[in-house]
C-alpha cells in the first residue's frame, strides 16, 4: 500500500465523520468501536503467533454449551472483557464463552449507554489448520436506567435494536467489517501503522449468488424441505444459473465474509441432532443478520426474520439462512413450507 498519493481513512476518522451526521451524537459509539478494534488488534497479534508459541491446543475446559475451549478462545475472551471493562463506554458484556453476562460496576461503566455481546473467537476448530477465524460483536443501547449496573434485559433485546454490529476476520489479511443502519464498510488492518483503513466502502450483498454454503455432511439429518432446497442448488439447469457451487470453510465469519463479497447463501439449518440449529442467536446470527441486511441481503430462521426473534436465553440457538436476497427468498419457498424433522 502506498501512503503517498492516496489518503488513508482510518476507522476512527471514518466513525467520527459518520457521527457528525447526527447533531446529537456524543461520539460514545465511535469510542466504543475504537476500544473493540484495539482488543481485536491484540487478538490478531496472538492469532498470527498461533503456530509459533504454545497457544494452540485445548485448554482442557468446556464452555456452557459443552464444547471444548481452545486457548485462543480464552485469550480472546479475556482480552475483550479487559478492554471493555476499562472502556468508559461499556456498561457490560455477554460472551459466548461465559455462562452469564458481566455488568461492570465502576462509576463510569454504570453511566454508559451501551452493552456489547460477542463471540470472541469464531471458527476455533480452524486454528490449527491455519484457516480464517474471526471475532463477532454486537452493540445495543441499554434499556435499564443509567447510574446502576446493567441487567439481563439489556442483553436480551431483539436484533432489530442493534445500534451496530461487526466482525473481524483474521485471514490472509485482517479485516474489520462494521455495520450501522447507515450501511456496511470494510477496513483492512495496515500492519505497519497498526490501523484499520477503509478498503471496502459501502459494501453491498449481491441480489443473486452462485454459491451455497453449509455442512453438507449433515444432509441425512435435515428436514425433507431443506433437502429439497439442496437438490434445487445442485440441479442441472444452466438457464437458471444452476447448479450452484458449494463452498464451506466451517468458520461462520469466513463463510459470511465470502457471502457478503461474492453473493450466495450460507445456512446452518435445524437438523435431527440440533433441533434449533447450531449457531447462537445473540453472538453469531443477530450480528451477521444485521450486517447482511444493512448490505441489502436477507437473514431468516426459515420461518421468521432473524432480527425479529425475541430472545429468551442468552445462549439460545436458531437455524439460519442468510445471504443474497433472491437466493434466500428461494430457500424460504422450500423450507417455510414444512420444516418437520422426523
Ligand atoms: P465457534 O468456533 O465460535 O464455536 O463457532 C463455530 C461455528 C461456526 O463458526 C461455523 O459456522 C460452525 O460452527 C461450523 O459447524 P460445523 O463444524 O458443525 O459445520
Ligand atoms: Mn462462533
Ligand atoms: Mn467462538
Amino acid at each position: 500500500m502506498s501512503f503517498n498519493n492516496k489518503k488513508l481513512i482510518t476507522l476512527d476518522e471514518f466513525t467520527i465523520r459518520q457521527t457528525r451526521q447526527f447533531p446529537n451524537a456524543t461520539g460514545e459509539l465511535s469510542a466504543l468501536l475504537r476500544d473493540l478494534s484495539l482488543a481485536c488488534k491484540m487478538i490478531n497479534k496472538q492469532v498470527n503467533k498461533a503456530g509459533l508459541v504454545d497457544i494452540i491446543g485445548k485448554y482442557g475446559a468446556t464452555n456452557i454449551q459443552g464444547e471444548e475451549q481452545m486457548k485462543l478462545d480464552i485469550f480472546s475472551d479475556e482480552m475483550l472483557i479487559n478492554v471493555l471493562r476499562n472502556s468508559s463506554e461499556c456498561a457490560g458484556i455477554a460472551s459466548e464463552e461465559n455462562d452469564d453476562f458481566v455488568a461492570f460496576d465502576d462509576e463510569y461503566s454504570v453511566n454508559s449507554k451501551y452493552v456489547v455481546l460477542f463471540d470472541p473467537l469464531d471458527g476455533s476448530s480452524n486454528i490449527d489448520v491455519n484457516a480464517p477465524i474471526g471475532t463477532i460483536f454486537s452493540v445495543y443501547r441499554r434499556v435499564s436506567p443509567l447510574g446502576q449496573p446493567c441487567t439481563l434485559e439489556d442483553f436480551q433485546q431483539p436484533g432489530t435494536r442493534q445500534m451496530a454490529a461487526g466482525y473481524i476476520i483474521y485471514g490472509s489479511s485482517t479485516m474489520l467489517v462494521y455495520a450501522t443502519k447507515l450501511g456496511v464498510n470494510g477496513f483492512t488492518l495496515e500492519p505497519s501503522i497498526g490501523e484499520f483503513c477503509l478498503s471496502h466502502p459501502e459494501m453491498k450483498c449481491k441480489e443473486n449468488g452462485k454459491i451455497y454454503s453449509l455442512n453438507q455432511g449433515n444432509t441425512c439429518k435435515l428436514a425433507d424441505s431443506t433437502k429439497a432446497f439442496l437438490e434445487y442448488c445442485m440441479q442441472d439447469d444452466k438457464e437458471n444459473g444452476l447448479p450452484l457451487s458449494h463452498r464451506y470453510i466451517g468458520s461462520m465469519v469466513a463463510d459470511l465474509h465470502r457471502t457478503l463479497i461474492k453473493g450466495g447463501i450460507f445456512m446452518y439449518p435445524a437438523d435431527k441432532k440440533n433441533r434449533n440449529g447450531k449457531l447462537r442467536l445473540m453472538y453469531e446470527c443477530n450480528p451477521m443478520a444485521f450486517i447482511v441486511e444493512a448490505a441489502g441481503g436477507l437473514a431468516s430462521t426459515g420461518t421468521q426474520r432473524i432480527l425479529e426473534v425475541q430472545p429468551t436465553e442468552l445462549h439460545q440457538r436458531v437455524p439460519i439462512y442468510i445471504g443474497s436476497r433472491n437466493l434466500v427468498s428461494k430457500a424460504l419457498e422450500f423450507v417455510s413450507a414444512t420444516s418437520e424433522l422426523v
